[in-house]
């Protein structure tokens, strides 16, 4: 079955660096957008040229630099933000802008003191003066998550008139359900006209856990791009996780999806931002946490030992792990002290391994994790006088 392309829309030095504490300089910029483009994200927001000339220096550097990607920056719906981002991306191969204007209730009476029929002026007006530098603009209605959805057909429709490519619906607050996002974009493919002309795009945030939920359903209802970054960083609880949806879409072929990633590289993708902005990865995060693939339970690690996909549904290779680890704790069973034993040297006969297990036993009921050299210790701690083959 041929499937659908969903693009990848990398916004973790953009939406991604807002993290506090996060901060990159521009050299640490340019080497992870450089790798952003060998990944195979389809399009880099590289960042906020307007809101320092330090954003801006970097949106100027990435443009020259990145081969492949479309390489974009944020404005607000305002003129000056528009021509400060179109000058910081003069020299990209492929530019574009992303301009917006918050769409809910709460956002246009708070945050603008305005009335819906002005900010679908200001929307327009954004989008055509934007579409004076360049051909590709997208259009968010920031916190469509909580916009009605009558009323964000109507922007919606009102700039796509105006010229946008890409129609960006996030769930800023990260409020929404699955199936409530999902709806939202069934709504938008069905009553928009014009909708032909552009792609919805998912930009989910994380607040409830749901972002990456809610961007599977976003594409499943007919979004074609989805907003991302790797490790799931982002404002507060964070954005969708690259890794996450890319890997989704791989291992379920029957929605008919799929990214251009390449799948390999995510580990050493997600190391490299982690260190390079100081924000280590949770152990159990999905695809790229350093549990993903290591197993401690006895029951688990017999079953992987035997046969990989009996408690794992990726093949750490896929995703550029080495291999599944089996990690020894006072929970562990004989199979797979034997084949930790065995790594290391030690190729144990059924009445060996017994006897090796009791001391092992001891030995982990006093630490969290049995390391190689604790392996070596425990059998010279026996009365079996067997030396590792290595
Ligand atoms: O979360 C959001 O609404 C955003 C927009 C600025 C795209 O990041
Ligand atoms: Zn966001």
């Amino acid at each position: 079955m041929s499937k659908d392309k969903v693009d990848i829309f990398d916004t973790t030095l953009r939406d991604g660096e807002q993290v506090p504490g996060c901060k990159l300089d521009a050299e640490q910029k340019l080497v992870i957008a450089e790798r952003l483009d060998e990944l195979g994200v389809d399009i880099i927001e590289a960042g906020f040229p307007i809101s320092s000339p330090g954003d801006f220096n970097s949106v100027h550097e990435i443009a020259k630099l990145v081969k492949n990607a479309t390489v974009c920056g944020l404005t607000r719906a305002v003129q000056n933000d528009i021509t400060v981002a179109a000058d910081a991306l003069k020299p990209a191969k492929r530019a574009r802008i992303h301009t917006g204007i918050g769409t809910s209730d709460s956002h246009i009476q708070h945050k603008f003191n305005s009335t819906r029929d002005k900010i679908i002026e200001r929307a327009v007006a954004a989008v055509s003066y934007a579409k004076t530098f360049v051909e590709d603009v997208e259009f968010y209605a920031e916190d469509a998550g909580r916009t009605d959805n009558v009323f964000l057909a109507k922007v919606c429709e009102a700039v796509v008139k105006a010229g946008a490519t890409v129609l960006n619906i996030p769930d800023t607050t990260g409020y929404c359900l699955p199936e409530e996002y999902g709806l939202k974009i069934k709504y938008l493919k069905e009553n928009v006209t014009g909708i032909h002309k552009a792609t919805l795009s998912c930009h989910c945030h994380n607040d409830l856990g749901l972002a990456t939920a809610n961007s599977i359903a976003g594409v499943a209802n007919g979004a074609r791009q989805i907003e991302c970054t790797i490790n799931g960083i982002g404002e507060r609880a964070g954005n969708t996780s690259l890794e996450e949806v890319v890997m989704i879409l791989r291992q379920h072929p029957t929605l008919g999806l799929d990214t251009d990633i390449n799948s390999k590289l995510l580990y050493d993708t997600s190391q490299m931002v982690s260190q390079k902005m100081g924000m280590i990865v949770q152990p159990n995060k999905a695809i790229v946490g350093a549990n993903a693939f290591a197993h401690s339970s006895g029951i688990h690690q017999d079953g992987v030992i035997k046969n990989r996909e009996t408690y794992e549904i990726i093949d750490p290779a896929d995703v550029g792990v080495n291999e599944s680890s089996i990690v020894l704790t006072a929970r562990s069973g004989r199979a797979a002290l034997a084949y930790r034993a065995k790594l290391v040297g030690y190729e144990l006969t059924k009445l060996q391994l017994d006897e090796v297990y009791q001391e092992f036993l001891k030995f982990a009921d006093n630490k969290k994790e049995i390391l190689d050299t604790d392996i070596h210790d425990i059998i010279t701690a026996t009365d079996l006088n067997i030396e590792s083959v290595l």
